[in-house]
């Protein structure tokens, strides 16, 4: 991640929020086996060098990616918190700190669409929430780079900084996908 700090227009984009102390908090959250911090640096840096390729609007795109899970402890701590909650959570973090566009509102509020799906071809996750796969879905093409790249960004690290070293994850994720073929 060492490189990140290098790429001098990135950080342009980003330094107010990157170095801002209440984001900075980021850092003491876990997430996906490693912390919110980084798995946000991570989106974000990614969904910019995307965007920039495609020609779309990049500044959104790198800041919407770092603010998207801008929310403070684990999804299970409290409801606004969950799986699907948690980007109006963080919408309403990023405002109260710092200056976003409605674009960039948009980004981190649909940015969950590929949970959205997943529980569709997937129902035992998170059986408790629902949500309309047509309401929640981006609204840009900068909200569909940054959903997903938070999806595959996902995917690298439970399997880097979780699955790897923790059998016991690695099998109730594989339990987890049984139950759906066998019951449903
Ligand atoms: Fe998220
Ligand atoms: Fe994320």
């Amino acid at each position: 991640m060492s490189h990140i700090f290098e790429n001098k227009k990135y950080i342009k984009i980003v330094e107010n929020i990157l170095f801002n102390s209440n984001f900075v908090k980021l850092k003491y959250d876990d997430h996906h086996g490693t912390n919110k911090y980084d798995h946000c640096r991570r989106v974000s840096y990614i969904s910019y060098k995307i965007a920039r390729f495609l020609g779309c609007d990049y500044i959104a795109t790198a800041r919407a990616g770092l603010l998207h899970d801008f929310f403070y402890g684990k999804r299970l701590d409290k409801d606004e918190n969950s799986y699907l909650n948690h980007p109006t959570t963080s919408a309403k973090n990023a405002k109260k700190f710092f200056k976003i566009n409605k674009k960039e509102e948009s980004i981190i509020k649909t940015h969950m669409f590929h949970q959205i799906f997943l529980k569709k071809i997937f129902p035992f996750i998170n059986r408790k929430e629902h949500a309309s796969v047509i309401k929640s879905r981006p609204t840009c093409i900068e909200g569909w780079i940054v959903c997903l790249t938070d999806m595959l960004v996902a995917f690298y690290e439970l399997f880097i900084y979780k699955i790897k070293n923790n059998l016991k994850y690695a099998y109730n994720i594989s339990l987890i996908c049984i139950f759906n073929y066998i019951f449903l």
